[in-house]
C-alpha cells in the first residue's frame, strides 16, 4: 500500500509523541504536519502544562482543541519544540518559513533544549536550496535587502497578498548558493531591514524524523 503525504505526516505526528510525553511544557511549530501533531497532543492535554507557540495560526488551533498556551517569556524554559520543515538535511541543517512563520519559530527554536523536526521523503535532500529561502524584511527596506539579496547571488521574489505575524514582508529567495548555509544564513541575518533569514543552519534541528514509504527513520 503506498502512503499519501498526508498519511506520512499523520504517520510522523504519532511518532513525535514519544519525544514529547515526558514534558508538560512544549513550543509548536506552524504548518500542516504540525496541525497533525496538534491533534496528537489533543489526546494527552491532561498531561500538558502549557505549550508555547510560534503563530497566530498555531494559537488558535491549539485553542480549539481546549490546549492553554502561555507566552514564552512567562514559562520556566522550554524543553522541547516541535516544527516541519520545508527542506532538511540529515544533519538537521534546515529551509523553513513557507508558511511565514519563520521569526517565532526560530526564536523558540534558539529557545528549545530540543528541537524535534519533522519531514516527510520528499523534502530530505543532499543539498538545501531546492526550494526559495523565505526571508522576512521590514516593509520600508524591502528595494534595499531585494538589491543586497541579488548581490548574494540570489533572486528575490515578493511574497504577494502576505504581512507576517510581526507585521513585515517576505522575500522569497531563488538560486542562492547553500553549499555553506551557516555562511549564508549569517550575511543574509546581517543586512540592514532583514528580520530573519529562513536558513536554519546555526541553530539546526537535534533530531529529524523523516518518513517514507519504507517507514520511519530519526537522524543523527
Ligand atoms: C512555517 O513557517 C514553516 O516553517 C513550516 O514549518 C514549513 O513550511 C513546513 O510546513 P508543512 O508541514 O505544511 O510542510
Amino acid at each position: 500500500m503506498t502512503h499519501s503525504q498526508d498519511d506520512l505526516k499523520r504517520q510522523l505526528a504519532k511518532y513525535a509523541m514519544k519525544f514529547v510525553k515526558e514534558h508538560a511544557i512544549i513550543g509548536v511549530g506552524t504548518g500542516s504536519t504540525v496541525n497533525y501533531f496538534i491533534e496528537e497532543l489533543a489526546k494527552y492535554k491532561s498531561d500538558i502544562e502549557t505549550t508555547v507557540s510560534s503563530s497566530k495560526a498555531t494559537t488558535a488551533l491549539l485553542k480549539k482543541y481546549g490546549i492553554p498556551v502561555s507566552d514564552l517569556n512567562h514559562v520556566p524554559s522550554l524543553p522541547i519544540y516541535v516544527d516541519g520543515a520545508d527542506e532538511a538535511l540529515k544533519y538537521g541543517q534546515l529551509i523553513k518559513g513557507r508558511g511565514g512563520a519563520l521569526l517565532q519559530e526560530k526564536i523558540l527554536v534558539a529557545s528549545a533544549e530540543k528541537f524535534i523536526c519533522l519531514i516527510d521523503e520528499s523534502k530530505f535532500v543532499q543539498r538545501l536550496g531546492g526550494v526559495p529561502v523565505p526571508v522576512e524584511v521590514i516593509p520600508s527596506a524591502r528595494s534595499l535587502v531585494g538589491r543586497e539579496l541579488a548581490a548574494l547571488g540570489g533572486d528575490p521574489i515578493y511574497r504577494e497578498h502576505f504581512i507576517t505575524d510581526g507585521g513585515n514582508i517576505i522575500l522569497d529567495v531563488e538560486r542562492l548558493n547553500l553549499a555553506n548555509p551557516v555562511e549564508m544564513e549569517e550575511k543574509i541575518n546581517h543586512i540592514p531591514g532583514v528580520v530573519c533569514a529562513g536558513i536554519f543552519a546555526k541553530n539546526l534541528a537535534d533530531v529529524l524524523i523523516v518518513a517514507s514509504q519504507e517507514g520511519i527513520r530519526e537522524y543523527p
